[in-house]
């Protein structure tokens, strides 16, 4: 079988893992902890890094660190995992949802303005797959109506946005314009995972991002039960154990020295997908606007109702090949536990819809040889061939 996906851990992961084990350091203290927040959080242009234990409670604690009403509302995509809603319906806020680009695959930013009540408190876009959101256009509807951006980068480690916003652009400390910013470096918070199918891994593990301070602080007491620095075992709030350990952390560091080469392993393998899958009738690829460098986490493709098939029928067709693939999102408005909650009853969301039934993602892992590219792509193509109708 082609997995989907595979890590790439190699010796230093080991070596630094074995340092944990030896020293006895093996929680959530140790030197690595520190290392991966500095490192992991210049990378990609932040002032601070709270690791955490994975991506999903990465989300929940950024949104508990804003300390938002009950009832405060959170404009997310409804194609995306469901990890964004859990963020949300455990803080007591209410994630409202907005549909998805037709190319992108990233929420309509087009649809934000007309979802804004008095209620909304923050903005959560989700870089999907590896593009980046069209950030400019998020970051002047939050400063228009005064609403947090908390990004979900989850998927996009590396991935980087130009923007035509002077306000936006930064500056690095010599005083030089920054145009082109990476995924993460825009929200009052950002967050991102790194399971064992990421860019880069930790096994389990997950990292909150800010520029702020006093966010840093609350989040890092937030992440630690609430233990205050004085006085410990006293509590004057509610915390979490969210703490990323030190065996995790040393995985990560090891991991920050090749992520340059992960990225452009994605990239490289995408273009060959890309340029062997051009031109087949009725499949959509990904796309790279012009803005936008896409670091293709995984490599999405969405097959044309007119085929016949739906994604995953598709899905199955490539299994008997010997090609694991997973379909796409299951769109936030139509999972059943929502619905069951009397959540978004009569909500459609069409482009969202329709992604979700019709695409998949091929294996992507960053172990993947160009032989086995070609073969996913000969499959793909004689799939498409063999369709039902048009
Ligand atoms: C967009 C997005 N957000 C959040 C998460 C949650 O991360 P984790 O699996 O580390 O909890 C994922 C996981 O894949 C994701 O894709």
């Amino acid at each position: 079988m082609i997995p989907v996906n595979e890590p790439l851990i190699r010796e230093k992961e080991l070596e630094y893992i074995t340092e944990c084990i030896k020293t006895g350091w093996i929680s959530s203290q140790g030197r690595f902890i520190e290392e991966f927040e500095e490192k992991f959080s210049k990378y990609i242009g932040t002032k601070h890094g709270v690791a955490v234990s994975n991506g999903t409670v990465a989300l929940q604690l950024a949104l508990r660190a804003l300390n938002l009403e009950p009832g405060s509302e959170i404009i997310i995509p409804t194609f995306t995992i469901i990890s964004c809603a859990l963020a949300c319906i455990y803080n007591n806020l209410k994630p409202v949802l907005v549909d998805s680009e037709p190319d992108t695959w990233n929420m309509d930013v087009s649809q934000i303005e007309g979802k804004i009540t008095p209620k909304t408190k923050a903005i959560m876009p989700v870089h999907i797959y590896g593009h980046p959101v069209d950030m400019d256009a998020v970051v002047k509807i939050a400063k228009k109506y005064d609403l947090y951006i908390v990004e979900d980068a989850a998927e996009v480690h590396g991935a980087e946005y130009r923007s035509q916003n002077s306000e936006v652009r930064g500056q690095k400390a010599g005083g030089e314009r920054i145009e082109w910013r990476k995924a993460g470096s825009f929200g009052d918070i950002s967050c991102f995972s790194f399971y064992a199918n990421k860019i880069i891994t930790t096994g389990e593990g997950g990292m909150v991002l800010t520029n702020d301070d006093k966010l840093a602080d609350r989040l890092k007491r937030l992440r630690n039960l609430a233990f205050l620095q004085k006085k410990r075992f006293y509590h004057k709030e509610l915390g979490f154990n969210f703490r990323m350990t030190n065996l995790q952390a040393a995985i990560g560091v090891a991991q920050m020295e090749r992520i340059d080469e992960h990225v452009q392993i994605k990239r490289r393998n995408a273009k060959l997908y890309t340029q062997l899958l051009t031109d087949t009738p009725y499949l959509q690829l990904p796309t790279e606007k012009p803005w936008a460098k896409n670091v293709y986490w995984m490599y999405g493709i969405v097959v044309d109702e007119s085929t016949g098939y739906d994604g995953e029928q598709f899905t199955k067709s490539l299994a008997e090949k010997g090609i694991t693939t997973r379909p796409f999102f299951y769109p936030i408005h139509l999972q059943p536990v929502f619905k069951d909650m009397g959540l978004y009853e009569g909500e459609s969301y069409p482009v969202a819809e329709r992604i979700a039934r019709q695409g998949l993602y091929l294996p992507s892992g960053l172990t993947l040889t160009e032989e086995q590219i070609e073969k996913v792509a000969i499959v793909v193509k004689t799939i498409m061939s063999e369709r039902k109708c048009l």
